[in-house]
């Protein structure tokens, strides 16, 4: 009797050792690293009776549900009905709060995530996506285990604020390709997309009373290409997308330099220019009491360059306030997000007090229309409004301003997080002017630490900006983007003490399956063992 029990111990170990090493959850490729990882003994086995169950109440719950039975049925083939009934995975949702926090517990028979908020359950059913083989990333169906290892996840992010940009003015980027960048940001748990909507190549979101923004400043992009724009119901398209994925869209209208793509469709914004028969386009809406200026109504020319810094509005004309106003109008009342980018950067040819005057007054137009601006850094060298936010990209100096002010300061240091500068010399596209960086590089910084006198109480969090001069299709996106958009999720989401650049340098390579199998072309950094 003793001998056959010993014969069965002997064969279930040496089954197990034939197999591969059980997983073990601390050990999972998970980024951004979770605040609190717990190991159990055993495991759960995904297998084709397995059911999804809700509890609670939220309007989302059944979507979030659902949206895990997606990512889960293509690989696994299983049927997973979603239910308030029954089912072995359960998503419970506590309450009614935006927490962010969630908590995954796995036993060998059950797999549960609790949240007191929907977005923090979403986040959890990202974890617990992460948690299974890289082969799930494939649509067709994988014969294998799904297997999870048994444990406890407690996580909750470091920053409010979790960000990525798209430059969409130097180059277009299609509805399509703006989702699918959405579906990359949830993944790795990033809550806010900037969109860069305007610049002097490009104006790329529909203002109704104002056509010709994008008839004729949406016609073209860096290089001369035909551009594009996307209509109010497009944009609202996005918005939605973004929302069902928790991610809050942030638009941004950068004046007053940053410019000429409204500058050549409308020649009364010009400095010392009208209408010939000065009237207002009956378009335009804009208020008729203010004072009529010069004559020569010139529009500036479409330009397709890379340069930056010449362009102005006119911060005397009244009519770029009026401007300013519809726009700002338009594109608040189709966004539900608290914020309107108002970008202030490089303004190079705006006299500084003609910028801070038209900076202080375009505040109070976004502040008019219910939202909170953010600027890029050099806003702080106006007066801001309170909440009102700086995007510190290139000085530290700003940074400070915007503290003494009491304003939160959104960290996107170029030489860190900017998406858009290459990995090293021999990156085939990208800009270098404020550094080369590599996947270590976009890791290994705090943002706590990064600017002098800027400490956690004055950060709202971290955005990495992807700038498109050089990015013209998915590819270059997919590029530049991964692995570092990963690195710097983890940088934004886990605190300091838990963040470390070997650990991740471990985990990124799980990723990098991932991206194989769905066609990703990601940059192999030379960092990291693929
Ligand atoms: C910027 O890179 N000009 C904000």
């Amino acid at each position: 009797m003793k001998k056959h029990i010993l014969a069965a111990i002997l064969g279930a170990t040496f089954a197990l050792g034939a197999c591969e090493k059980s997983p073990v959850l601390s050990e999972s490729a998970l980024i951004p690293l979770p605040q609190e990882i717990t190991d159990g003994s055993g495991s759960f086995q995904l297998t084709s009776e397995i059911g999804i169950r809700l509890i609670g109440s939220g309007e989302n719950l059944t979507r979030i549900g659902e949206h895990l039975a997606e990512k889960l049925r293509p690989a696994t083939g299983f049927d997973i009905p979603v239910s308030f009934d029954s089912g072995e995975v359960i998503l419970e949702l506590t309450g009614s709060e935006d927490s962010e926090g969630y908590e995954i517990q796995i036993s060998d028979t059950e797999v549960k995530i609790t949240s007191s908020g929907e977005a923090g359950l979403f986040y959890g059913v990202q974890t617990l996506l992460q948690l299974f083989p890289a082969q799930l990333a494939n649509t067709s169906v994988q014969t294998m285990d799904w297997v999870l290892p048994v444990g406890t996840i407690k996580d909750a992010p470091a920053f409010g604020y979790r960000g990525s940009m798209l430059d969409v003015a130097r180059h277009f980027i299609p509805v399509e390709d703006v989702k699918y960048f959405i579906d990359q940001m949830a993944i790795y748990k990033l809550n806010y997309l900037h969109l860069h909507l305007t610049d002097d190549q490009g104006w790329r979101i529909e203002i109704k009373s104002w056509p010709k923004l994008t008839e004729i400043g949406g016609s073209t992009e860096v290089g001369g290409g035909e551009g594009g724009f996307y209509t109010q119901e497009e944009y609202k398209e996005i918005v939605a997308y973004a929302a069902d994925r928790f991610i809050t869209i942030v638009p941004e209208v950068d004046m007053p330099g940053h410019t000429n793509s409204a500058l050549a469709s409308y020649a009364e914004l010009n400095p010392g220019v009208n209408l010939p028969n000065g009237k207002l386009d009956s378009v335009n809406h804009a208020p008729l009491d203010y004072e009529m200026p010069k004559k020569n109504p010139t529009a500036s020319e479409l330009y397709t360059g890379i340069e930056v810094g010449w362009s102005t509005f006119s911060t005397e004309l009244e009519l770029t306030y009026a401007f300013v106003d519809s726009v700002v109008q338009e594109i608040s009342e189709i966004t539900p997000g608290p914020y309107f980018h108002i970008g202030g950067d490089e303004s190079h040819v705006t006299e500084k007090d003609d910028y801070i005057y038209f900076v202080e007054r375009v505040q109070d137009i976004v502040s008019k229309y219910g939202k909170t601006s953010i600027g890029w850094d050099e806003v702080a060298t106006a007066k801001l409004l309170p909440g009102n936010v700086a995007q510190f990209w290139a000085l530290e100096e700003n940074a400070i301003l915007a503290k003494e002010q009491g304003n939160k300061v959104l960290m996107s240091p170029a030489k860190k997080v900017y998406l858009d500068m290459q990995y090293d010399s021999t990156s085939r596209i990208g800009l270098h002017w404020a550094a080369y960086i590599e996947l270590d590089s976009a890791y290994l910084w705090e943002p706590t630490s990064y600017a002098k006198g800027i400490s956690a109480e004055n950060i709202l969090g971290v955005e990495a900006p992807l700038w498109t001069e050089t990015v013209t299709n998915r590819e270059d996106i997919d590029y530049l983007t991964f692995p570092r958009l990963p690195a710097i999720a983890e940088v934004a989401w886990t605190k300091k003490e838990r963040r470390n650049w070997e650990s991740f340098s471990r985990r990124i390579p799980s990723h990098g399956k991932r991206w194989e199998i769905q066609g990703i072309g990601f940059y192999k950094s030379p960092k990291v063992n693929w």
